[in-house]
């Protein structure tokens, strides 16, 4: 078999978040985040679970150095809980939580492990969000004074860092789904997906006038490259609208400083919302240095009649509702289709100027039950892996600007609504017992990283 080797500075990882491994979730000093009060409420989150203890990393953290260690992982991507460092948002620092990620970052310097920091993983400080959270303008400052925090006391050793992880999720997503927020509110959702690019732009500005800006800054977006299920005329425009709305949205703030028309002629229509010129400005002077991408799968809009064509919902429906014969599919019910990464980041590179990417994550929920010799045997996730990482192999030799490639997960986590059901560890969880054991995958991948390649 062919083998295939990345660049020598290629950048391999593994990626988990705060709220998803950490646990403790109320001890030294930490806030309350809008998490804890989901997973706290009846009938939100799959079996009850919550992420009370979840890996109960807050406590082990040196073990799990050791286990990346173990991995010969060069890079760790993780965030920072903003309640433990502001247990109301804002106004009070919370020392105990600063000495936590101080302890982290020297624990994975000391290990040669680079850290790459995720400044927002979703887990809002609960005070915030009843002050309104990202829908309220003056959130931009707040979490620019968070932002200022995390420089000061960690810029001296961090040398990557992430605003935010899937703005599309915590903005649009949980102001539409009716479960995170008890409501739904598209107009909130845009508005609050607005705040944020400002709040990037604002926390770039602040990270370059910062006494350590000598590394790089960018924000992850969770994409996904768009098939017309078939290749009708109302079937391509479907495809036009979900991309639109689900990657351009996103992308063009962040990469371009502006937003796609069809969407603000339809938020000036619907909503009375409109872009103020300053904030165009603000994205403008404040370009990042790298984008994220998150990618999992690709998505294949179709449409029952010509009238769907523009109804992003309608299409989104149809889609999860009928699946790809010729393809299989994860425990996540996320059909899997490598040649995907490929097509996205060629997308990306052509349509956006070249931006340097890292893919901030990629991976698989499996299963995971054959198990041998106390090992999971999880081939399949192998093979999702290395599949994708021949796409993404393939994406730089026709000179797409990739430079690094976190895997989701480091271990078994709290996967959100869906709580412990889905696995998408290299290292198994025992969640019983805290046990965490390499999954085959973990080898597998460990040679990876040692080869260079495939
Ligand atoms: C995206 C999110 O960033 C992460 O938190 C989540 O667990 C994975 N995807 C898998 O769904």
């Amino acid at each position: 078999m062919k083998q295939i080797r990345f660049p020598a500075d290629f950048l391999w990882g593994a990626a988990t978040a705060s709220y998803q491994i950490e646990g403790a979730w109320d001890e030294d000093g930490k806030g309350e985040s809008i998490w804890d009060t989901i997973s706290h409420s009846k009938g939100k989150v799959a079996n009850g679970d919550t992420g009370d203890v979840a890996c109960d990393h807050y406590h082990r953290y040196k073990e799990d150095v050791a286990l990346m260690k173990q991995l010969e992982l060069p890079a760790y991507r993780f965030s920072i809980a903003w309640p433990r460092i502001f247990p109301e948002g804002r106004g009070r620092i919370n020392k105990q939580g600063l000495d936590f990620y101080h302890g982290l970052i020297d624990e994975l310097l000391a290990n040669s492990i680079e850290p790459v920091v995720t400044m927002y993983h979703w887990d809002l400080p609960s005070a915030l969000q009843k002050d309104g959270g990202w829908e309220n303008r003056r959130i931009i400052d707040w979490f620019t004074d968070y932002a200022q925090v995390l420089f000061d006391n960690f810029g001296d050793r961090v040398k990557y860092w992430t605003t935010f992880n899937e703005p599309a999720v915590f903005t649009l997503r949980f102001y539409t789904s009716g479960v995170h927020f008890d409501r739904k509110d598209r107009r909130a959702g845009f508005l609050a997906s607005h705040h944020v690019n400002c709040a990037h732009a604002k926390t770039i500005q602040a990270y370059r006038q910062s006494k350590f800006n000598n590394g790089s800054i960018g924000m992850t977006l969770n994409l996904g490259h768009v098939y017309p299920k078939t290749n009708s005329e109302h079937d391509r425009a479907a495809a036009r609208t979900v991309d639109t709305v689900l990657n351009r949205w996103y992308l063009d703030p962040v990469l371009k400083a502006s937003y796609p028309e069809e969407v603000l002629d339809y938020l000036a229509r619907e909503y009375d919302l409109k872009i103020a010129a300053a904030d165009y400005t603000l994205l403008k002077d404040n370009p990042m240095d790298f984008l994220g991408i998150n990618m999992y799968s690709c998505f294949r809009p179709f449409v029952n009649s010509p009238d769907e064509v523009n109804n992003v919902e309608a299409i989104m429906r149809n889609m999860s509702s009928c699946r790809n014969e010729n393809a299989q599919y994860t425990e996540k019910g996320w059909e899997i289709c490598p040649e995907a990464l490929y097509d996205l980041l060629l997308r990306v590179d052509g349509d956006y100027n070249h931006p340097v990417i890292y893919i901030t994550e990629n991976g698989m929920a499996c299963k995971d039950t054959d198990v041998r010799d106390g090992v999971v045997q999880d081939d399949d996730r192998i093979r999702y892996l290395s599949d994708h990482f021949k796409a993404a192999h393939a994406a730089i030799a026709q000179g797409v600007k990739l430079k690094g490639y976190f895997v989701w997960s480091l271990l078994d986590n709290f996967e959100w609504l869906d709580g412990y059901a889905m696995r998408f560890g290299l290292l198994r969880m025992n969640y019983k017992t805290q046990v965490r054991s390499f999954k085959k995958s973990a080898f597998w991948y460990r040679d990876v990283i040692q080869k260079n390649g495939i």
